[in-house]
């Protein structure tokens, strides 16, 4: 039988014979990924301004220890080891659950090793390394650990629905609470769905539903689920995006409006 011998050439670095802005989307990562790591970490620096009447900015909930009256077990205990040269802040305390939970996201991983270390930069665009080590080795098989912070996104997700009930009562002119609802409120509401749907599109919900099953005729509450997460999954990358734009200006809405410098405008009172 005649076969062909095919060269493969290693491309270098750049190096494609696509004619498509084929770096586009990564630029696209790059700053927006960029924007958002640069300023959460500025707000969680803060460690004020994180609230603003009933509201609390997703960044600092659940306020584990903190100043402000949503603090589970009130102020920074003494016990609690502290560096010297870091200001207090209820956000680099809870912050490494969300925060993880994104930095090893299926789909975020893909989108930052080409974007951040070009790796590759595209399909079919030549990398600037010779070997492929993968995510076997450390530091990156450290990722497997998605599924555990998935565990604690969701224990934190019902801790920010519970804050958009809180946000709910607003406290009047005369010192008094009453159930409403202001555009803050409507803010804090969308996060958590747009969390939510972006939490039950996780790949590893997905196996977590539907795996260690080899029949799905045989378990069809298990297949709805699974078909139900799936179809999630398809967006992910969707979902990923407006619930990061959503919580990151969550923040800065509160922010601004505990500033005085935006008013929370309230839309009906009861
Ligand atoms: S894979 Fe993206 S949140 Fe789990």
């Amino acid at each position: 039988m005649a076969s062909t011998v095919i060269p493969i050439e290693r491309l270098r670095f750049g190096q494609t014979s696509r004619k498509d802005a084929w770096w586009l989307p990564q630029l696209g990562v790059f700053l927006g990924l960029g924007t958002f790591v640069v300023y959460a970490t500025w707000a969680a620096l803060q460690g004020r301004d994180y609230v603003s009447g009933s509201m609390i900015s997703p960044f600092y909930s659940p306020e584990i220890w903190g100043p402000s009256p949503h603090a589970l077990f009130g102020p920074q205990p003494d016990w609690l080891p502290w560096p010297s040269f870091l200001p207090f802040s209820a956000a680099l305390i809870v912050l490494a659950i969300p925060g993880n939970f994104r930095l090893t996201c299926y789909y975020y991983r893909g989108a930052y090793y080409k974007s951040f270390w070009a790796d590759p930069p595209a399909c079919g665009v030549g990398e600037p390394r010779n070997t492929y080590l993968g995510e076997r080795w450390l530091p990156l098989v450290m990722q497997n650990v998605h599924r555990y912070f998935l565990y604690g996104a969701i224990f934190v997700w019902f801790f920010l629905v519970h804050d958009v009930y809180k946000a709910m009562w607003l406290v009047g002119p005369d010192g008094k609470q009453a159930l409403g609802l202001t555009v803050g409120t409507v803010l804090l509401s969308v996060n958590v769905v747009l969390l939510w749907l972006y939490c039950t599109g996780c790949h590893s919900l997905r196996h977590l539903v539907g795996g260690k099953c080899n029949t799905f005729s045989a378990h069809p509450l298990k297949f709805k689920m699974w078909k139900f997460v799936t179809s999630l999954n398809k967006q992910h990358q969707l979902w990923a995006w407006c619930s990061l734009c959503s919580v990151g200006f969550s923040d800065v809405y509160v922010r601004l409006c505990a500033k005085g410098m935006w008013t929370d405008f309230v839309l009906f009172r009861i």
